[in-house]
């Protein structure tokens, strides 16, 4: 496995691969890599010749206030990790690398970034936006993966794949949980094991909407008040938003009368939690 951390490097090894018409997946992460990031990687491994990941905590996307300084960092852990996942190049630059001045560009996705997380995290999507089309313009892959774990993250890279042309094939894959239900995060670090007991919280409101969904229940308020309810009966938390919402425009949905997004953030302790789940028009469990 090949680890580098210059942009030039990258680029040198990626051209050689290329030229022999060999298939290039790539994952990018912010390392401190669990089973979701592996099964991204995985899944590239079958389709793909060779796959590339990314490891690199970007600053652009994290506001002021939040977790960048502090965000996990296991670097060593994360190359045996992909060594043993089978990956072929770990690129894994410094911030200098990635960001040599101030910069003056920016990729932004409009209107999508409004809502849910984007509206709490201003910016973010920025931050973004613009490191993956970096990143992409580096690696040049053929196929790119992402998890639903981060949904509206996902659907703004799929609109800026389709509005910029890039030629990167996204292919987005089911979120890994833990046996609590919790998806699992890098930010599940922050938790003790009191607080990722509570954690689960998050999964089981989910539950319970597609259960009162399916059972007839097409009110979008009062299923989110039954969320928020028992969220809060869990244990004390901030709960930044529940959404049920349109997959297409993120708009929330007064009545639920077609496919649905159905998202939420919530902070526990000293971690801000996000998770989803898609139903499709007839009330099951889909991916996007
Ligand atoms: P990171 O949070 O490290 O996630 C990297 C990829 O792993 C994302 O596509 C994310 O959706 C996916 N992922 C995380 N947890 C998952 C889980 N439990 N199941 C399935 N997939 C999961 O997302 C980022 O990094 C950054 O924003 C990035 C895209 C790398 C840009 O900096």
């Amino acid at each position: 496995m090949l680890t580098l951390k210059k942009i030039d490097d990258v680029r040198r090894s990626l051209k050689i691969i290329r030229e022999r018409k060999t298939c290039i997946g790539f994952v990018p992460t912010m390392g401190a890599l669990h089973e979701g990031h592996l099964e991204l990687i995985r899944r590239a491994k079958r389709e793909c010749g060779f796959v590339v990941v990314s490891i690199f905590v970007n600053p652009t996307q994290f506001g002021q206030g939040e977790d960048f300084q502090k965000y996990p960092r296991s670097i060593e852990e994360d190359l045996d990790k992909c060594r043993q996942a089978g990956v072929d190049l770990v690129f894994n630059p410094e911030r200098e690398e990635m960001y040599p001045e101030h910069s003056l560009t920016t990729v932004q996705v409009a209107k999508f970034t409004d809502k849910l997380c984007g509206e709490f995290r201003p910016g973010h999507f920025t931050g973004v936006t613009t490191v993956v089309t970096k990143l992409f313009n580096i690696v040049m892959p053929d196929i790119a993966y992402f998890g639903q774990k981060d949904a509206q993250q996902a659907l703004v890279i799929r609109r800026m794949i389709q509005d910029l042309n890039f030629p990167v094939e996204l292919r987005i894959c089911p979120t890994v949980r833990s046996e609590s239900g919790l998806a699992l995060s890098s930010r599940n670090r922050y938790l003790s094991e009191s607080e990722l007991r509570q954690a689960a919280c998050l999964y089981q409101s989910l539950q319970s909407a597609k259960r009162l969904i399916n059972q007839g229940n097409k009110d979008g308020s009062a299923i989110m008040q039954s969320m928020r309810k028992q969220i809060e009966l869990a244990g004390p938390c901030q709960i930044q938003y529940i959404g049920i919402v349109d997959m297409n425009t993120f708009d929330e949905l007064a009545k639920i009368d077609r496919p649905v997004l159905i998202a939420l953030a919530v902070r526990i302790g000293p971690a801000r939690l996000i998770d989803n789940i898609i139903l499709d028009s007839e009330g099951n469990e889909t991916i996007i």
